[in-house]
């Protein structure tokens, strides 16, 4: 039977850091209040004139020569992201311009934060069928390009970055067991931006208006989050007669450490079985849990045989789970 493993994995963050002391000048707020309730200490922010695939281009080639394996051995490149740099071509076409592939196929899928579980499943998807032998799946992000910041509900958790896994073929057992992926169109209010798409293309108006800023119901989307993580990664689990104690790490959607801890207590995790970066990067999107990956691997908390287990959720709202053996 083929899986699809990953064999290689990187992360790149933008130079700049955006300390909760800088958001004090920006917004009402505090170190304390945004530490308290988020975990959240730093995040980066991309550069003038940086956007979100040159975040994903120098992820991918981390996670290429991690693998130790060229642009030319990529049958498929598929990226997870919110915040394309454009609305027309995809991203995942840029990265393969930049990245100096052959002509192989590339596509972006748009799962707000759960882009990472989406695009990484999806991607295995044409290696357990046959079709492809390497997939280059990549989660990169900009939200700071979509983010109000006089708006302090959102702009003391969104961030930016990118991370990469290549997934290879395997056939000795390592792998991803199983995944699954849901959607939820009916919370679609919770977490959205109105602007800039075919429902309100971009005028004056929607500018005056801020339509092209994410908009956030924060409370109401904590609750959901958290019953969402738990119900998709207990049945996961369930599902393969795992418990939670054969569960070596659990990389979970960097949203927020409290629903990141809350999340680990209903599925009946330790938190020092559960990988936490939201401190240094803040909720970055679909490469968030692509970027806790590379940095648990480098940490030496990911080795061979490892049970892990990974789940993302976002607006829409979208959200999965997925098992693997590294
Ligand atoms: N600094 C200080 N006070 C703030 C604040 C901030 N950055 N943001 C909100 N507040 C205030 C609110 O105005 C409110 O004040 P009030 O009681 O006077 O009205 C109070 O804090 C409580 O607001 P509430 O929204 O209930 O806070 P919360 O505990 O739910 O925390 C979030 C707000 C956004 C941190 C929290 O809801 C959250 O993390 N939600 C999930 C967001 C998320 O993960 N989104 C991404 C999904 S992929």
């Amino acid at each position: 039977m083929i899986r699809a493993k990953i064999v290689g994995t990187g992360a790149y963050a933008p130079d700049r850091v955006l300390t909760n002391a800088d958001l004090e000048k920006l917004v009402q707020t505090s170190d304390e209040w945004i530490v308290q309730r988020t975990g959240i200490r730093e995040r980066r922010i991309v550069a003038e004139g940086e956007a979100t695939a040159d975040l994903a281009v120098r992820a991918a080639e981390r996670a290429l020569a991690s693998a130790k394996l060229t642009p030319d051995d990529v049958d498929f490149i598929i990226v997870g992201t919110t915040t394309p740099d454009m609305i027309l071509p995809s991203t995942a076409n840029l990265v393969q311009l930049r990245l100096g592939c052959r002509r192989v196929g590339s596509i972006d899928v748009l799962a707000a934060c759960a882009g990472s579980v989406y695009s990484l499943l999806m991607g295995a998807q044409f290696i357990q069928t046959g079709k492809y032998r390497r997939v280059l799946a990549i989660g990169a992000e900009a939200l700071s390009r979509i983010v109000d910041y006089t708006d302090r509900g959102t702009c003391i958790i969104l961030a930016d970055g990118a991370g990469a896994a290549v997934l290879e073929a395997a056939e000795d057992g390592s792998g991803i067991i199983d995944g699954d992926l849901y959607s939820d169109g009916k919370y679609w209010e919770l977490l959205y931006m109105p602007g800039g798409g075919a429902r309100h293309p971009a005028t004056h108006e929607t500018v005056d208006k801020r339509m092209h800023f994410a908009k956030m119901k924060g409370n109401e989307v904590f609750k959901v989050a958290v019953r969402m993580f738990a119900e998709s990664t207990s049945q996961l689990l369930a599902r393969h007669g795992f418990k939670a104690s054969d569960v070596d790490l659990f990389v979970p959607h960097q949203a927020n450490l409290r629903i990141i801890e809350a999340a680990a207590k209903r599925v009946d995790l330790p938190m020092d079985r559960v990988f936490v970066n939201v401190d240094k990067y803040g909720n970055t999107g679909a490469a968030s849990v692509y970027v806790a990956m590379a940095e648990a691997v480098d940490a030496g908390r990911l080795r061979p045989g490892d049970l892990v287990l990974i789940a993302a959720f976002g607006g829409g709202f979208a959200w999965g789970a997925a098992l693997m053996r590294w």
